[in-house]
């Protein structure tokens, strides 16, 4: 029988959680190590939300498709006709096989492999071959237009695609707006993507999120980070960003006065600098990074974007799906590769390896995977948050528990 998230983590654990800030303690380590827990997300946590599931370059025309996996649901992304994106259950509706099992280009049709089904790029039952016998199966009872392929909710925003299995999460819209008043007009369409790589790494996905605070700069991120205060005011005992959050939105956003970090590629680090992201008229500009609840991160800096979708395949195993954006020409062009090297050096490191440790997102890597050993302990059930960083980290694991018990 299934057991409840009550039954799963404890009252005592939960109400613990729950708690103000200053006093809470976070989820303890079967909400990161358990088969059970993992399950449960399945069932009551992802199919609830606007998971991110790809980027829209993943498929840039229309008949290009790719098989996700949703959780341990899986989806068809398709680009159709008219080159909007749609996502489908990758469910045959004869005897269930999956219909697309690979990257494809070109389609006209998506066409399973087991006995030939066919459907047009929105979903709609075209063939039947020899199912009752004939070329055409024109004698059977069947009724085509109930064959269709089962539609997933599935929404574009800018470059990143999002599925919503239940199809009760708001809009994208109202999903994502606490991120659009935040950039306040910045001119995402301008960037376009230059590099898109997957990494894993063994550690579950909530560590992603749990590191949304900048006060292991410091230690974790050596040689991109240096000393502490990069990242705390030392007269006034602040972090140098500040930890927002609102609804499915967490953010940490630099403040001003911030110090100037180098090896982004902008004016003074190399000799032709990114081009900057054009803001809205009057605007100003905010550098930050987010999240957006529960599994895409996207820093958006002066120059370039960088995001990662964490695709949950196992307790212990995550997918991180990267890309990175710079605005227009800058993307791809030589004249701007000296900026662009900084600017991945500085994320996936000079290795450009998952296990290289050094760059940010390695180096992170690394210590979700020493969380993810730990976790296994019983000590590890109680843990505390700092006030002054780790508000974002509270926020985030309440809406684990909002999201689950909803
Ligand atoms: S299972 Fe797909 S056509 Fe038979």
């Amino acid at each position: 029988m299934t057991r409840t998230i009550e039954q799963i983590l404890g009252k005592r654990a939960i109400a613990a959680v729950r708690k103000p800030l200053e006093t809470a303690g976070g989820l303890p380590g079967a909400a990161y190590t358990g088969q059970e827990f993992f399950d449960l997300e399945q069932t009551t946590l992802f199919p609830r939300t606007w998971m991110g599931v790809g980027f829209e370059s993943d498929i840039p025309k229309p008949g290009d498709a790719m098989p996700i996996m949703v959780g341990k649901l899986p989806v068809i992304l398709v680009r159709n006709k008219a080159g909007e994106i749609k996502a489908f259950h990758n469910v045959c509706r004869h005897r269930a096989s999956m219909v697309v099992m690979e990257p494809q280009k070109g389609l006209n049709f998506l066409t399973c492999p087991y006995h030939a089904w066919a459907w047009d790029l929105d979903g709609g039952l075209k063939a039947m071959p020899y199912f009752d016998g004939t070329k055409n199966s024109r004698n059977t009872d069947l009724d085509k237009c109930k064959l269709g392929l089962a539609p997933v909710r599935c929404a574009v925003w800018h470059h990143w695609i999002f599925v919503n299995l239940d199809g009760k999460a708001p809009p994208i819209e109202q999903h994502m707006k606490p991120f659009a008043d935040l950039i306040k007009g910045a001119d995402i369409g301008a960037t376009r993507i230059s590099k898109r790589l997957d990494w894993e790494f063994d550690a579950n996905w909530k560590f992603q999120n749990d590191n949304w605070e900048t006060y292991h700069h410091a230690w974790v991120h050596g040689g991109i980070f240096n000393k502490m205060s990069e990242d705390l005011d030392m007269k006034t005992g602040e972090p140098w960003t500040e930890s927002l959050q609102d609804g499915s939105f967490v953010t940490l956003k630099a403040r001003k006065g911030r110090p100037a970090r180098p090896n982004t590629g902008r004016k003074g680090d190399v000799a032709t600098p990114l081009p900057e992201i054009p803001q809205a008229p009057c605007a100003e500009r905010t550098l930050s990074t987010s999240i957006l609840f529960p599994n895409v991160t996207i820093t958006m800096m002066d120059n370039y974007i960088a995001t990662v979708i964490s695709d949950p395949i196992a307790p212990d195993r995550t997918v991180a799906r990267l890309a990175f954006y710079f605005v227009g020409g800058a993307a791809k062009s030589k004249k701007y590769a000296a900026g662009r090297k900084q600017v991945l050096d500085r994320w996936l490191g000079k290795s450009r390896s998952s296990t290289g440790r050094d760059g940010i997102r390695s180096q992170d890597f690394g210590i979700w995977e020493a969380q993810q050993i730990a976790r296994q302990s019983p000590v590890a059930d109680d843990v505390v948050f700092s006030p002054v960083w780790e508000s974002n980290i509270h926020h985030f694991q309440n809406q684990v528990l909002d999201t689950m018990q909803g």
